[in-house]
């Protein structure tokens, strides 16, 4: 049986990646800092998540291993009141200590990356070989890290960067702030759609269990090229533009009306909607291919989830959950809103460590 260690494991793509690697016979173990731990839309999965920073990680923390799955990391986007490189900065750091511990171990790195490094796309359809444009700290970071994968990597050492399209659909810790839950709750809690821009923007987008089963088929994958192995993973179907998705939304969810939040500011009072707290409504707009994962990942095929497909689950999801607007306004459920709020009522420090109250293990 494998053993899988997944760094950032009670974040909203780990709370559903050690059940879905557990039910399919993989020993899985986490290790998370907290930050998001207690806000539940649902019961969360029972998993062996142990309370430990991605910083203070050391080689008797990965010994036994196999694979390393490295989601720990800081994805909202902007950072708010906090400073980017104080933010931003030690994520590369521990990225690259890690990675260099499993080189000395032998032991499969896989690192979650992410589309928005394309950032505005000057080609049609965006590959892997294209030229990167980050927009944001957090694209930027994400490009760094790949460069230091790309600098440990040799002939003992293989690591594989997944650039995640953004992600959507349900999770006991789900996130609001991307742009499919964020409309799909909207559409659920109120009946009401309210888009911060004129939906004309291109995302490619990318369902949860289709993340799962990427890490799944690269955590089997015997890959030995001996240099950073980096996919896209979403599908080309998902580019949709913003608009678009507005309205798969609406056909799953009867009677929801759509709205534009320049002609009615007032529908977004606490500021949810505007670009500040939305990770997924900035100016990024980016087509990108999915033929390489299709080509390269033994077993991944294609995605299983179209955003119609999704979205419908999705919907029916949060209706099961009792989804109000209340619950989906909860902090928890932002990242930015989230660590702000544990910055200014001083439990972390401004480089994002537990001061006061850690949770208990
Ligand atoms: N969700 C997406 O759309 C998407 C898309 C592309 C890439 N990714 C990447 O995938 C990874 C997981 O994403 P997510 O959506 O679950 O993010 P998330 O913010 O929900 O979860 C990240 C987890 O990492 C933990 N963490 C943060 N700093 C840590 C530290 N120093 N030590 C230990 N744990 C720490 C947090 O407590 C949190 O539980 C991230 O690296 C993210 O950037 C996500």
């Amino acid at each position: 049986m494998k053993k899988i260690l997944v760094t950032g494991s009670s974040g909203y793509l780990g709370s559903v990646l050690l059940n879905y690697l557990t039910e399919r016979g993989y020993d899985c173990t986490g290790y998370d800092t907290y930050f998001f731990r207690d806000t539940l839309l649902y019961p969360a999965y029972a998993d062996k998540t142990k309370l430990l920073d991605a910083r203070d990680i050391t080689e008797k923390d990965l010994e036994g291993f196999d694979v390393v799955v490295h989601f720990a990391g800081i994805s909202n986007d902007p950072v708010g009141k906090l400073d980017p490189a104080r933010v931003y900065d030690p994520t590369r750091a521990y990225a690259k200590a890690i990675a260099t511990m499993c080189k000395k171990l032998g032991i499969r790195f896989i690192f979650a990356s992410s589309c928005s490094i394309y950032g505005l796309g000057k080609e049609s359809l965006l590959t892997e070989e294209s030229e990167v444009f980050p927009q944001t700290g957090y694209s930027l970071n994400k490009l760094q890290v790949e460069q230091d994968l790309r600098s440990l990597a040799d002939k003992d050492f293989s690591p594989i960067a997944l650039r995640f399209a953004t992600v959507f659909g349900p999770s006991p810790r789900i996130r609001f702030d991307v742009v499919i839950n964020m409309l799909t709750g909207m559409a659920v809690a109120d009946k009401m759609i309210v888009l911060n821009s004129d939906g004309k923007a291109w995302r490619p987008n990318l369902h949860i269990l289709d993340v799962c089963k990427s890490i799944r088929c690269s955590i089997d994958f015997d890959y030995k090229g001996g240099e950073l192995l980096v996919m896209n993973v979403g599908s080309d179907e998902n580019n949709l533009q913003i608009i678009e998705i507005a309205k798969i939304i609406q056909r799953a969810v009867p009677g929801c009306e759509l709205k534009f939040l320049n002609e009615n500011p007032e529908l977004d009072k606490e500021g949810l909607i505007r670009d500040r707290k939305v990770q997924g409504a900035d100016t990024r707009t980016y087509k990108v291919s999915f033929e390489k994962i299709q080509q390269t990942l033994p077993g991944f095929v294609q995605c299983d989830w179209s955003v119609e497909k999704g979205v419908i689950d999705l919907a029916g999801k949060l209706q099961e959950a009792g989804l109000t607007r209340e619950i989906f306004k909860k902090r928890g459920f932002y990242r930015l809103q989230q660590l702000e709020y544990l910055y200014e009522s001083g439990f972390i420090s401004d480089d994002l460590i537990w001061i006061s109250n850690k949770p208990n293990a």
